[in-house]
């Protein structure tokens, strides 16, 4: 959780998802957030106050009148230090009320009388969800600055399958999160190459390395949550796709350039994380290739180096580059800084990075060196996103 939030007003509607809000608030407690929940009269149909006080050590609130508010000003008191609002679940019913501005409860009052930003996680039934009453409510909350957090689609309490169901309590974390990071990259076109090359040897056999895409998919996270405009040019990989990229899915490293330079134009920053294959196969087989008992001998050409390629040109974007290398780090790191002309390179330990889900980073550039230390690679990409919005700056503004 971002260090910056330390307190919370997490609202509880009626619907069946307010028994997951009970765990969505424990992870905000364990994760060291102060969280003050308060119910609608519909909420304690479905769960009661005794669980949220317990969970998270607060009383529990409901009631616009609360006479353990001193002042009777329980609207305003409840929101005053609160970092943010953050609704789960919202109803159809209560999206409605925010849309109109209503105050006839606790909750609608402390969401119009806030001055932090509010947070809803929708849940609902899909014909709920889909009726044109909620998607002009959905565009109006949207316009009027409430961020929405989901739904997502699938098993409904209703026994349907579709749209309306509230996000897990895990994802809601990690949105609030996002939401929370500051948009430094506003405005900007960001294009992040991701994942391994595969260079074809025949019909069903190829080249490839060990790269898993992890460290692409997060640089490229993490620049969404910087509120940059993201294409994501991808190698074969096994993972999921932040929602708001641009996805361009490509094979071989003689796909990728095509893919990044029909995009460099329009680029204003370009992140090589690629592990890009060095060599391709001369002539590979339509079919596959039949075993007998000679040598097979394959002829390799080498593969244009992209980020180069994008780094002379005279308009070139400001272009970053990974060095993933197992002697030598940083020497080599800078070495190949210099030859790409890049303003800045990433230097890591190619045994240590692949595959894992936590590394260490250096950052090489025209000041010297910066450690990142060992987590997780979204921690890291934040990081690396705003080391390179700082540079970006520096530059053109
Ligand atoms: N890169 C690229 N196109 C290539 C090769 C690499 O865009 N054909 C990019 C990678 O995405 C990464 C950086 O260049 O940002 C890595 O540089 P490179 O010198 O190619 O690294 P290695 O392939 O590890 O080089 P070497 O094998 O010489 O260490």
């Amino acid at each position: 959780m971002e260090p910056s939030l330390k307190r919370i007003v997490m609202g509880v509607t009626g619907g069946v998802a307010a028994y997951k809000a009970a765990e969505l608030a424990r992870l905000l407690v364990k994760r060291g957030v102060e969280v003050r929940v308060v119910m609608t009269a519909a909420a304690s149909h479905f769960v009661g106050a005794a669980t949220f006080q317990a969970i998270t050590g607060q009383p529990v609130y409901a009631d616009l009148w609360d006479a353990r508010v001193s002042n009777g000003m329980a609207h305003i008191d409840l929101s005053r230090d609160a970092d943010l609002i953050l609704v789960a679940p919202a109803s159809a019913d209560f999206l409605a009320k925010l849309v109109q501005g209503r105050a006839d409860d606790l909750l609608s009052t402390l969401c119009l009388a806030r001055d932090c930003p509010l947070l809803v996680a929708p849940a609902m039934n899909r014909q709920m969800w889909e009726n044109p009453a909620t998607r002009r409510n959905i565009e109006q909350l949207t316009e009027d600055g409430v961020a929405l957090l989901g739904p997502t689609s699938g098993e409904q309490a209703c026994g349907e399958t579709g749209y309306g169901r509230m996000l897990e309590p895990e994802t809601i974390i990690e949105a609030v999160d996002a939401f929370l990071q500051p948009k430094i990259l506003r405005g900007l076109n960001v294009l992040i190459t991701a994942g391994p090359t595969y260079e074809a040897i025949d019909a069903v056999r190829g080249i490839t390395n060990r790269s898993s895409g992890k460290m692409g998919y997060a640089v490229a996270r993490a620049a969404l949550e910087a509120g940059a405009e993201v294409t994501l040019i991808s190698g074969p990989t096994a993972l999921t796709p932040p929602g708001e990229a641009q996805l361009v899915n490509v094979t071989s490293a003689q796909q990728m350039l095509e893919a990044v330079e029909a995009r460099t134009e329009e680029t204003d920053i370009f992140i090589a994380v690629a592990a890009v294959a060095d060599y391709y196969v001369l002539n590979p087989s339509e079919n596959k290739i039949k075993k007998d008992a000679h040598i097979l001998t394959l002829e390799l050409a080498p593969n244009p180096d992209i980020l180069s390629n994008v780094a002379r040109q005279d308009t070139a974007p400001f272009c970053v580059g990974f060095a993933a290398e197992s002697e030598n780090l940083e020497e080599y790191a800078e070495l190949k800084r210099k030859r790409k002309h890049l303003p800045l390179i990433v230097a890591n330990d190619a045994n240590a990075a692949i595959g894992s889900d936590d590394t260490e980073l250096i950052l090489l550039d025209d000041d010297g060196r910066h450690v990142l230390e060992k987590t997780d690679k979204l921690t890291q990409a934040r990081r690396l996103i705003e080391h390179i919005a700082k540079l970006y700056n520096a530059r053109y503004q």
